[in-house]
């Protein structure tokens, strides 16, 4: 006998309550409760039904276990983020903003999957066959292996790849699947959890890996993250400015890899294609000899980043607020490094605006850019410009002392590379610095506070 459950669910995070409420009291997000039934079989429930018996734990040493196969999808920025390349049998889900390009860079990925390891099946929910078609057209990637076809119900799409069993799928998106056993519409957190439960259990079960397409929220989330973001092996999501051509897929989750691992593209019209001399990219349109502009030296994941950080400081209008913007820095680090630069260095700012800006639509949320930070309002506020040939790196401490970071090495090493010769760096990073051919020859100066690091940066210009 089966039993009409109604469960209110929260499609910002999955919280269910048996009432409805206004709030959701996990997230705090207003309005987001919507009617959810299930059909329960009541009686013995199915957990039950097993036996004791056929539950045998084995000597961890005898499991069986895959070999560390990977398919290489030989774009490189990609298989970097998915930390070597895709593991079958792992769902993968790519979030982010409509149009930002996760079509894209998974037909591309089809394409080359099919050609390396075999038949890929691409299901499209929101575009016709031939809309695919046109894309792969354009991506320059037709295959006689890769099949496209148009699919919502997830029950089809799941006996589809239990029947073809491809070396991939592409379900675009997870949004526009729907389970006729729920009474839901898709998209809805109820339909998405079904949905992905059921390709997880297909990709596990036939080791196949599985794509999902994941629209991202208002408040700049996948819809029903929580939900998803648990279930699947990865989580990795595209972020870009929408007015500039460089994309970042970012890995916020891998069970196969690093997570902070970001792989860097550029949109063309052929698709797109991965930028592995980031740095010069960033730098590219850098104006030497302006006050408030800094480079430093942010490391996303393995790799070094060199990023422009530029500060805007002027006088506030006469009795208004003061204004504090940043884009591209994360706020509250900038918070706490504008009161130490009033605080402990003694610079008047309280009645300035302050604008800040990482160039090239990039997002440095790392401490080790908080001296940068430090130096580009110091150098805007006194109208001084910066030796245009150094680097600033350091963590600020409340007490305006600078910390030490991780991997200085690296940094510096990628900014010599780019011909930076000039760097001020934590004075703790410096007892454990080694010397060798690659660094010799640069300016590295270690400094304790703050005020020191000013006192070098804008004396010497
Ligand atoms: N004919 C074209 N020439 C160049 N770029 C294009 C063309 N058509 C689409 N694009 C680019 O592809 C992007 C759409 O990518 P898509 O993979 O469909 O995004 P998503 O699947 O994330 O919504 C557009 O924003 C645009 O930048
Ligand atoms: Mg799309």
């Amino acid at each position: 006998m089966a039993k009409v459950k109604v469960r209110y669910v929260c499609q910002e995070c999955g919280h269910e309550s048996l009432k409805w409420m206004g709030k959701c009291p996990s997230c705090d997000r207003w309005n987001t409760f919507v009617e959810e039934t299930r059909h329960v079989s009541t009686g013995t429930s199915e957990r039950s039904h097993v036996s004791i018996s056929t539950l045998k734990p084995v000597p961890v040493t005898e499991v069986e276990f895959l070999s560390d196969e990977r398919f290489l999808t030989n774009i490189g920025e990609f298989d970097r983020v998915l930390g070597g390349g895709v593991v079958p049998g792992s769902l993968i889900l790519l979030g982010g903003d409509p149009g930002i390009g996760k079509s894209t860079i998974l037909l591309q990925a089809a394409y080359e999957i099919c050609k390396s390891y075999g038949p890929v099946l691409y299901i499209s929910g929101e575009e016709s066959i031939k809309q695919v078609r046109l894309r792969a057209d354009r991506l320059k990637s037709l295959s006689e292996d890769l099949f496209v076809v148009t699919e919502t119900n997830i029950d089809a799409i799941v006996e589809l790849i239990e029947e073809m069993s491809p070396r991939m799928a592409v379900i675009d998106s997870i949004q526009t699947t729907f389970s006729a056993d729920l009474p839901s519409a898709p998209g809805s957190v109820g339909q998405i959890r079904e949905c992905a439960a059921k390709l997880l259990d297909v990709a596990k079960r036939k080791g196949i890996c599985i794509f999902l397409v994941g629209h991202v929220t208002k408040t700049g989330s996948i819809a029903g993250p929580r939900v998803l973001e648990h279930m699947v092996d990865t989580v990795l999501y595209f972020e870009g400015e929408r007015h500039h051509s460089y994309r970042i897929i970012r890995a916020v989750k891998n069970r196969f890899g690093s997570t902070n691992e970001i792989g860097l593209f550029e949109m063309e019209g052929t698709g797109l294609r991965p930028v592995d001399n980031a740095s010069e990219i960033f730098l590219a349109e850098r104006s030497s000899g302006v006050p408030g502009s800094v480079v430093v030296a942010s490391l996303e994941g393995t790799r070094p980043l060199l990023v422009e950080v530029q500060a805007l400081v002027g006088k506030t209008a006469f009795g208004g607020t003061p204004r504090r913007m940043a884009t591209g820095v994360d706020y509250n680090r900038t918070s706490i490094v504008l009161a130490v630069l009033e605080k402990r260095v003694g610079l008047n700012i309280q009645n300035q605006d302050v604008y800040l800006n990482a160039v090239g639509g990039v997002k440095l949320d790392e401490p080790a850019v908080d001296l940068g930070i430090a130096v580009a309002i110091a150098s805007s506020f006194t109208d001084k410009p910066i030796d245009p040939g150094s680097v600033v790196i350091g963590e600020v401490g409340l007490s305006g002392e600078i910390r030490s970071v991780t991997h200085l090495e690296r940094r510096i090493r990628e900014a010599a590379k780019l011909g930076f010769t000039k760097f001020i760096v934590p004075r703790n990073n410096m007892k454990k610095f080694h010397y060798d051919d690659g660094i010799r020859g640069l300016k590295i100066q270690g400094v304790e506070s703050v005020a020191i690091a000013l006192k070098i940066m804008l004396s010497a210009s």
